[in-house]
């Protein structure tokens, strides 16, 4: 499967949902995820995330490996995002920093 990582946090530029060939992007309220029992592995959404936030999980670098667990529980949660929409209002400012696990709100 495919994994949304910290990066999309604060940012959800909501581009990846454009290209999904089958739908497993989830949206929550400053984050999206990937359904691992949908994603196909086609990694079609992976250039097209402005802040790099999507890898296969394979790739998910040691200090981010809760995304995965992550991923897979606020998918069974959360509603299918399947159209791009506007960036989150504060973005551009949140794009570039690190630990932003405290600010994901489930
Ligand atoms: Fe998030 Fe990147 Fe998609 S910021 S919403 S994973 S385009």
């Amino acid at each position: 499967t495919h994994v949304v990582t910290e990066s999309c946090i604060r940012c959800k530029y909501t581009d990846c949902v454009d290209v999904c060939p089958v739908d497993c992007f989830r949206e929550g309220p400053n984050f999206l995820t990937i359904d691992p029992d949908e994603c196909i592995d086609c990694a079609v959404c992976i250039p097209e995330c402005p802040v790099n936030a999507i890898l296969p999980e394979e790739d998910v670098p040691a200090d981010q490996q809760q995304f995965i667990a992550l991923n897979a529980e606020l998918s069974k949660k959360w509603p299918s995002i399947t159209k791009r929409k506007e960036a989150l209002p504060d973005a551009e400012e949140w794009k570039n920093r690190t630990g932003k696990l405290p600010e994901l709100k489930k």
